[in-house]
């Protein structure tokens, strides 16, 4: 469904991707984990066109998504939660909601419903202003404004950061009832124990090159993942 070659992304002299290759199939979880700065979210931000590649290729359900508009790519059903959520704070949670529809408005009350099913908190709160909610709340909208515009796939940058650990259980749980619905996911995460115990396979990125990948359980396993990321 996404596959990324070679690819390689600068901000001025900073070399923050180095040649990343890989790769996630249709109905998997994939986690990309890393240390702060390895170029995760460049990674992410670079496959929605929001940072300009200075090689390789980025192909999403055979789009060549480094020939296609930022604008042009949110229609081809590839959400992102961008890191910090950017839900917007001065818009009621329903109007959040609607946003997250306006590239697919068709069947927008079903969705909405569906929505408000998986995060009934969201229900009870869709007429509060967002930037009211609470972190986990805020996450929450987040995640369910993607599911709003129906994606085939969803990015994700660190849906956990800064949720208590019931909040960080409850957050991977909804990830991977999302994924089991039939949506596909590549989850950035610094939280390596629960992102690879959710994932199928998962990729380690230090300064901008991937240095292990594997399959996740194998990775919860692996020596050097052990000692680097998960503190054991
Ligand atoms: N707009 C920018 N201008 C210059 N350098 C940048 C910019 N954005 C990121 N970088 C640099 O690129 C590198 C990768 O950053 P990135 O945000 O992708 O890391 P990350 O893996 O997401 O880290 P974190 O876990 O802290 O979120 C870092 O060294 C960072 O300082
Ligand atoms: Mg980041």
């Amino acid at each position: 469904m996404l596959e990324i070659k070679d690819l390689h992304v600068n901000y001025g002299a900073v070399h923050a991707l180095n040649g990343v290759s890989m790769t996630v199939k249709d109905g998997e979880i994939v986690s990309l984990i890393g240390a702060n700065g390895a170029g995760k979210t460049t990674t992410l931000r670079t496959i929605t066109g929001l940072e300009k590649a200075a090689g390789g290729s980025i192909t999403f359900d055979g789009h060549d998504l480094r020939k296609t508009e930022p604008s042009k790519i949110i229609t081809l059903k590839l959400a992102h939660v961008p890191e910090g959520r950017h839900i917007f704070p001065q818009m009621t949670v329903e109007e959040n909601l609607e946003m997250g529809a306006f590239t697919d408005p068709t069947d927008m009350a079903k969705t909405m419903a569906d929505v408000y099913e998986r995060f009934p908190r969201l229900k009870e709160r869709k007429r509060q202003l967002a930037g009211t909610l609470s972190g986990g709340e805020q996450q929450m909208l987040a995640v369910g404004r993607a599911l709003m515009g129906r994606p085939k796939m969803i990015l994700m940058d660190e849906p956990s950061m800064g949720l208590s650990p019931l909040l960080v259980k409850e957050i991977f749980a909804i990830i991977r009832e999302v994924n089991k619905q039939g949506i596909t996911i590549l989850l950035v995460e610094q939280n390596a124990k629960m992102a690879l115990a959710i994932s199928d396979r998962a990729y380690v990125l230090e300064t901008g090159t991937i240095t292990i990948e594997g399959d996740a359980k194998e990775l919860l396993n692996d020596a050097r993942v052990k000692k680097a990321y998960l503190g054991q």
